[in-house]
């Protein structure tokens, strides 16, 4: 075997992780065969530490085009759902902020400060079977008519009341995730500064119901001449950020709370002028710095992308220019993924929803976290298109398993993993280091989970050395359903080797892993990836 090994070695604190090529079959040698390489593990120390929300979630503000599918998020179902993807943040905003107005019908009679609704809130908005599924019927329709109208480019306007906020606010109070509100930035004075008066509205209820919860201002401003014929460059945006955070320093419940933007698309042109300027302006208005991230274009996107190496590393490069413009104008300043996924213009058909997906998803999360992205935030949880979580029956689809396990699984504390790859630049073979998560977990201090995806055919067979193999690992690999194209383009997943589902609408599957007895190679099959919780590692800095 020699060389269809792969191997590990281990020094100290450092292991060495040696990657060939297992199982080459002649007919697949040219394309598929496993590279060498090496994945170095500093376990001594977390190189970087993510936010404990780093995995987020967004539901597009377009859910609230009509208001009643705002029921929708009173489903026992998808809250048993989202209650496992906390801690996280829950991002409500997309491009329909941006011509959204609050137009409460019966503001001027609320008391102020009126507890009314809290506390049991959760378990009095539940959805009746019989109205949730006529609400998801319904709901197929309006995703199309939602889809129609963002490639025609033209937003319709959108009024919303009390009952869509609390509707929100109670779907992120009772599954434990933290609220995130995008205001309307498209508001303008004569003279083309922000029009604060509806935020200020919307603040003064939300504050009348003890909401707490967190703001951004805009969407996307880099394209406002285009969707809108407004023009706000950096300066002006940041301005509007400065008044937005006095505003909020004016409330009793809101002057600490998190303010986060500029919510820009990745850096091209003068996105990146509009990010310098509003930095420079408004980096002491900001808890963190947010820009958006696709690696394609739904519309012009194949499989061979989502499984392409160069694609997944593009997304280094934009961290990269990002974080460095960041740096310059505001060291220190957290910077987020705001809002992300595989394709823009709604995911890509046929691929954003299946097994496929994941490889973008889970290396997103690893990658975004070595480079030092604090927060991504996944468009969407639920919502028209197909890059969602959670589909138009409010069903699992693979990327939300694969996002249960790595918030599990995966802690803070980023472990410096490098893969080194001697031979060819397309790497198809990817690892990441973090230390194990503590709090939902019970496995031992020391813990690491190494997550890998392979993007080639071959399994690969990972031995580990001699300090590693002697730790017991649990093993929790994600599969296709089937062999073959058609398995990756799959809406399910299988979890060592049994596809996952509900148990019942307030129920999941246990997820459990494999043991893997010390001393035996880890093997990761072809087009799969995997978590390994090596349990007695013993890393210092976990
Ligand atoms: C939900 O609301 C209740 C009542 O205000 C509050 O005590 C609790 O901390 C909230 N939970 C979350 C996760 O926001
Ligand atoms: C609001 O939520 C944040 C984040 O969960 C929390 O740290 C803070 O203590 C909360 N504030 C209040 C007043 O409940
Ligand atoms: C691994 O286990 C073997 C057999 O128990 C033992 O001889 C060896 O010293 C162990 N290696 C390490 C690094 O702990």
């Amino acid at each position: 075997m020699g060389m269809n090994g792969v191997f590990v070695s281990f020094t100290a604190a450092w292991f060495l992780l040696v990657c060939h090529g297992p199982y080459v079959r002649p007919d697949v040698f040219e394309k598929f065969d496993l590279e060498a390489v090496h994945v170095d593990v500093d376990l001594d120390r977390a190189f970087h530490r993510v936010n404990e929300r780093f995995l987020s979630v967004a539901i597009d503000a377009s859910l609230v085009a009509e208001e009643k599918f705002m029921y929708l998020l009173a489903s026992p179902k998808l809250k048993t759902l989202s209650s496992a993807l906390s801690p996280g943040f829950l991002r409500f905003g997309g491009t329909k902020q941006d011509f959204m107005e609050f137009n409460p019908y019966s503001y001027h009679q609320h008391r102020r400060n009126s507890h009314r609704y809290l506390g049991d809130m959760c378990k009095r908005l539940e959805l009746p079977p019989a109205l949730e599924e006529s609400l998801r019927k319904e709901w197929t329709l309006q995703a199309l008519l939602l889809q129609q109208e963002e490639r025609k480019g033209k937003y319709r306007k959108v009024r919303f009341t009390e009952y869509a906020v609390d509707l929100l606010y109670s779907f992120a109070n009772c599954t434990g995730l933290d609220l995130i509100f995008g205001l309307n930035a498209l508001l303008r004075t004569s003279a083309n500064s922000w029009n604060s008066q509806n935020a200020q509205m919307l603040l003064d209820y939300c504050e009348s119901r003890q909401y707490n919860m967190s703001w951004e201002l805009g969407n996307e401003p880099n394209s406002y001449q285009k969707k809108a014929g407004v023009q706000v460059d950096g300066y002006q945006l940041g301005q509007d950020f400065v008044h937005l955070r006095r505003i909020l320093s004016e409330s009793k419940l809101y002057q600490f709370s998190g303010l986060y933007g500029p919510d820009v698309s990745q850096p091209r042109d003068h996105r990146r002028d509009l990010l310098e300027g509003f930095l420079e302006n408004a980096a002491e208005a900001i808890n963190a710095c947010t820009w958006h991230h696709y690696y394609v274009n739904g519309r012009d996107t194949s499989l061979e992308d989502f499984l392409d190496p160069d694609v997944l590393d593009t997304l280094a490069t934009k961290t990269y220019e990002v974080l460095e413009t960041v740096a310059a104008a505001s060291p220190r300043k957290r910077v987020w993924l705001g809002e992300t996924s595989s394709a823009y213009g709604g995911g890509a058909l046929g691929l954003s929803d299946t097994f496929a997906a994941g490889f973008m998803w889970l290396d997103k999360l690893g990658l975004g976290a070595k480079l030092g992205l604090d927060v991504v935030i996944r468009q969407v949880l639920i919502g028209s298109g197909t890059y969602h979580l959670v589909d138009d029956n409010l069903d699992p689809l693979p990327d939300y398993w694969l996002s249960v396990l790595y918030k599990r699984l995966v802690g803070p504390e980023v472990l410096r993993a490098s893969v080194l790859s001697a031979l060819k630049p397309r790497r198809r073979l990817r690892m990441y280091c973090h230390c194990t998560n503590k709090k939902s977990t019970s496995y031992k201090r020391g813990a690491v989970t190494l997550f890998a995806l392979n993007l080639g055919k071959s399994t690969a067979e990972i031995s580990l050395p001699a300090y590693l193999a002697n730790s017991t690992a649990e093993a929790f690999v994600l599969q296709a359903p089937e062999p073959g194209e058609q398995g990756l383009l799959s809406r399910s997943v299988k979890l060592n080797g049994v596809v996952l589902k509900m148990v019942d609408e307030r129920t999941l599957p246990e997820l459990r892993g494999v043991h893997h007895h010390a001393g035996v190679p880890l093997s990761l099959p072809g087009f799969s990836f995997a978590f390994y919780v090596m349990t007695e590692a013993q890393a210092s800095a976990c």
